[in-house]
């Protein structure tokens, strides 16, 4: 295994044990590291942790109102009452979809899934992997793993209820009323997206993935809107969610994809081969203005959006998915005054629904396994992987990490995992 723990870089594709260590084509030289190799070492600590299960938990909190305040609290565990079980977080990955998950905290009640209990804070949900320290739930044994939703939190404390082979949903009373698909927790040793090699690379995509090729289904289910002969818009093109779409959209002939970036990140979503074209968002002027288009929009930016709305007057249909530029996020209200077609959030599970209705849920499954799997392939191929994995141990690094991440600006083919 070609891997290293620590604030290092390691390209996933190094799971393979095709390279001497440190001799990783896909790693910089700079970051290359000697050392042992990461899982044993990884497993080695985690078990330590596992067997003296710590008393008090961690948890990483930010100000709801200033996401850039943050704070590291330590809290008392207490005792499981019967049905309940306390994972230890093994590692979550932190990508601008947790932003995002800040920025709608409200609006959308992200904050709910973990409350701090405290007013003004709350705790960003994560995307990870988690294993089971004590359990007073049958069926759930000590030592199981689980990938799902998780809080920025050394521990925590689930109440598992549907519990299948397959896994449990999450039956806390404040958890009810929330989307019934981040209340899921998955059993890896079950899971059919799940292989130990690719953790990391689970915990940064997976998410994002499925959001991709829900996008790109429900445009095709949709016939474009009309603009199978014209463009798609693409914007934040960098972000994994916006490369994960633009991957299922080559798959069909004749759909042209257009990426629009900073100008900063040109040269990476070149280097994807995933567009056909690239442009920086002062560049919309190259495209024609009578083009049928349809703006696939990931960075949620509301002077980007007038911009389009105004000039493109064959825009289609305009597919609301985030908002990676957080500091330019369109106030509530701002899409009244739009020209053309009203900005549409897009929701995943209704696709999902759709589709498990007229496919079966097995078949759905299927090929979104095996577009998952097409896909981690790709980008993971040496020599120049479209994902660069970099972990962070620590109270200080994980920090630091959350602040660069909120900040933007980052390599956008560096993915960051976290071990709280
Ligand atoms: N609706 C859903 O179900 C769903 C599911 C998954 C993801 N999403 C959304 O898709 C978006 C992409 O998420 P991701 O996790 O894939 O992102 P990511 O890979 O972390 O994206 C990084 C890119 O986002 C832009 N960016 C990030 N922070 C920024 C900042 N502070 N200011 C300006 N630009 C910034 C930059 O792209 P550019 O320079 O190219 O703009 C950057 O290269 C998020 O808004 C997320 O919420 C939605």
């Amino acid at each position: 295994m070609l891997a290293w723990d620590g604030p290092a870089l390691r390209t996933w594709s190094a799971v393979m044990p095709a390279h001497p260590v440190g001799h990783d084509p896909g790693i910089p030289a700079n970051c290359r590291q000697s050392g042992p190799p990461v899982l044993n070492w990884r497993a080695a600590c985690f078990m330590v942790r596992m067997m003296n299960p710590a008393s008090c938990t961690n948890h990483f909190q930010v100000r709801k109102d200033r996401l850039g305040d943050t704070r590291w609290l330590s809290t008392q565990n207490l005792p499981l009452v019967q049905g309940q079980v306390r994972l230890c977080i093994e590692s979550f990955a932190l990508t601008a979809n947790n932003i995002t998950y800040a920025a709608f905290g409200e609006t959308m009640n992200y904050w709910q899934f973990f409350p701090t209990g405290e007013a003004g804070w709350g705790c960003i949900p994560v995307w990870g992997f988690a294993t089971v320290t004590q359990s007073l739930c049958e069926g759930i044994a000590v030592g199981e793993k689980f990938y799902g939703y998780y809080p920025m939190a050394s521990q925590q404390v689930l109440q598992p209820q549907r519990v299948t082979p397959a896994g449990f949903v999450d039956g806390a009373a404040h958890r009810l009323g929330l989307p019934a698909v981040y209340n899921q927790y998955l059993r890896c040793s079950q899971d059919p997206f799940y292989a130990a090699t690719t953790e990391d690379v689970q915990s940064l995509l997976r998410p994002l993935f499925i959001t991709s090729f829900l996008i790109d289904d429900f445009l095709a289910d949709n016939h474009f809107f009309g603009a199978q002969e014209g463009t798609l818009l693409l914007s934040s093109a960098s972000s994994k969610t916006a490369y994960g779409t633009a991957f299922q959209l080559a798959q069909r002939a004749g759909i042209k994809r257009v990426g629009l970036t900073s100008p900063g990140n040109v040269a990476f979503c070149k280097s994807l081969g995933l567009y056909s074209r690239v442009l920086t968002y002062d560049q919309l002027d190259q495209l024609p203005a009578d083009s049928a288009c349809v703006y696939i929009d990931f960075a949620g930016n509301a002077e980007l959006r007038q911009r389009i709305h105004k000039r493109f007057s064959q825009l289609k249909y305009d597919c609301s998915i985030g908002g990676t530029h957080v500091d330019q996020l369109a106030a509530k209200g701002s899409t009244r005054e739009l020209p053309g077609p009203r900005p549409t959030l897009f929701f995943a599970p209704a696709q999902i629904k759709k589709r498990s209705a007229e496919w079966g849920a097995q078949a759905f499954n299927q090929q979104l396994v095996h577009a998952w799997q097409a896909f981690i392939r790709k980008a993971g191929q040496p020599p120049a992987p479209w994902l660069i994995v970099q972990r962070h141990s620590g109270q200080a690094s994980l920090k630091a990490a959350y602040e660069k991440i909120l900040s933007g600006g980052g390599d956008p083919r560096i993915g960051h995992v976290l071990q709280p």
